[in-house]
């Protein structure tokens, strides 16, 4: 490909590379004279070939070359794809696209020429028929021209063109995020003539096993990897008869490693440090109502941070079925510490809790203010209020001691978590993916 293009740069002069390297040849006398070879005495140089099968009263470049109706075939190199955007449901990427065809016109074998294929550039081009072709589902498409237009053509002496251009061209894709960030995407072109219909011209890829559209080195985005290609033919009514239309899918796996570790890790720390809580013992209710809360916190600003990048979507992704479960999770190890704190309002403090400042505080605190505050593992002084408690408790609260609960907790928050643990990611866990793809005729790529 490189190498046609560099073909392409030298045309002017008309001079094929190879033959100066072949040769030895002094370039001065090339230049001079075209017609070098040295087998073909009077042969004719490639600028009157052009001249005389581009003239104008012979060549008509409106005029479909066959009345049978042409044949294009189209193949398809990925170069480059250098971005996929998720918030404007696109992406970019940098193709060559060869189209080939025979135009019977364009036969220049009995001309006696100087040379067997003629590499040109876009100036003849644009005295030739050309099936017109574009991506019609593309939100800008452009062939590139710095240096110059980045069109290669090269006839062949019975008459078959061959056209390729250097593209960049930036087409839509389906975003589906129900599977965030365990998900591929599937992004898509539609390839056709613009003018003709199907029996004026028929696009076909060059061949039908998929490898038509192939990707020049492995491509690798930052979040994506493309894993498989799917190319299709399809034919699609319009008003003015039936166009042929080439479909490329390209499939996307995203490259979860970021998210791995930028939501689910902190996530599993942070529920972990939420079950610390039931370790600190009943007494310890404002250590562990801010450790329940920060972890609650935390959970939100994670979560947030996820989502700035992605768009509103109205159903539930993966990561939303995480965050939530997680923040139920701390949520529920709170509620735990709700009912913790009420039973050792019914308990009452234990015998060895320690002496505080109880005078001052106490002797102005109302009746509830006293049990308000044994909550917060101050020592009793409202032994009324104790006495009818335990009274209370005897009848309740025996068969479940905060201690108790605790314990419990401490067993079974882990169990469920790793119950939901396995029940996600089993669910939405990578791996039938790729089985999915080839049964369906999509190249992969490995
Ligand atoms: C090429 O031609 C020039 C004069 O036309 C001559 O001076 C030069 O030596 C030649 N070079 C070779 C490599 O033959
Ligand atoms: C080449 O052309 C010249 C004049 O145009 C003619 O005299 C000569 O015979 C031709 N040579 C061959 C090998 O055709
Ligand atoms: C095309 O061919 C005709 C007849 O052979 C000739 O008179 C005319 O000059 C040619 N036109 C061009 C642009 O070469
Ligand atoms: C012309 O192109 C064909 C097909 O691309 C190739 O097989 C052939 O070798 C080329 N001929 C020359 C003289 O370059
Ligand atoms: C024309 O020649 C090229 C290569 O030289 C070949 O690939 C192609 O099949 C030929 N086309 C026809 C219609 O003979
Ligand atoms: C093959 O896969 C593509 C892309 O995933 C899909 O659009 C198409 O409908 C599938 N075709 C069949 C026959 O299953």
């Amino acid at each position: 490909m490189y190498f046609s293009i560099f073909l392409q740069c030298f045309w002017i002069k008309l001079i094929v590379s190879s033959v100066i390297i072949d040769h030895d040849y002094n370039l001065s006398i090339e230049e001079e004279d075209d017609s070098f070879d040295h087998g073909k005495k009077n042969c004719t140089r490639d600028i009157e070939i052009i001249e005389t099968i581009t003239n104008t009263t012979y060549y008509n470049k409106l005029r479909i070359p066959k009345d049978t109706g042409m044949t294009v075939r189209v193949e398809i190199w990925i170069q480059a794809i250098s971005s996929i955007d998720e918030m404007t449901n696109d992406f970019e990427m940098d193709i060559y696209i060869t189209e080939t065809w025979h135009d019977p016109a364009l036969r220049f074998e009995h001309l006696n020429p100087c040379k067997g294929n003629l590499s040109l550039n876009h100036q003849v081009l644009d005295k030739l028929w050309t099936p017109n072709s574009c991506f019609i589902n593309s939100k800008v498409a452009q062939i590139h021209d710095s240096p110059f237009r980045s069109i290669f053509l090269m006839l062949h002496p019975n008459g078959t063109v061959m056209v390729n251009y250097r593209v960049r061209v930036k087409g839509p894709c389906e975003l589906d995020l129900a599977q965030f960030p365990m998900d591929t995407q599937t992004c898509g072109l539609i390839y056709e003539s613009f003018n003709y219909n199907n029996q004026e011209v028929k696009m076909k890829w060059t061949s039908d096993d998929g490898t038509a559209v192939r990707p020049l080195d492995k491509i690798v985005l930052p979040d994506f990897t493309l894993i498989g290609i799917h190319t299709q033919s399809k034919e699609e009514p319009y008003p003015a008869g039936m166009w042929d239309e080439l479909h490329l899918t390209l499939i996307f796996e995203r490259r979860y490693i970021w998210y791995f570790m930028q939501a689910y890790l902190p996530t599993y720390l942070t529920i972990f440090i939420s079950w610390v809580s039931f370790s600190l013992g009943p007494r310890a209710i404002p250590a562990r109502t801010m450790l329940g809360v920060n972890a609650l916190l935390a959970m939100i600003f994670q979560f947030g941070n996820i989502m700035r990048n992605l768009p509103r979507v109205s159903y539930i992704k993966a990561i939303d079925v995480w965050m939530l479960v997680s923040m139920t999770f701390i949520f529920c190890s709170l509620l735990e510490l709700a009912i913790i704190g009420y039973k050792v309002r019914e308990v009452g403090p234990k015998p060895k809790s320690p002496k505080r400042k109880e005078s001052e505080a106490y002797e102005a605190s109302p009746k509830g203010l006293c049990l308000y505050e044994k909550r917060f593992m101050l020592p009793a002084n409202c032994k009324a209020e104790l006495k009818k408690e335990s009274k209370w408790k005897k009848q309740t609260g025996t068969d479940w001691p905060p201690e108790r609960i605790d314990e419990l907790s401490s067993l079974m928050f882990p169990a469920c978590f790793l119950i939901f643990n396995i029940v996600y990611w089993t669910y939405y866990g990578r791996s039938s993916s790729q089985e999915k793809l080839s049964r369906n005729g999509t190249v992969l790529i490995m």
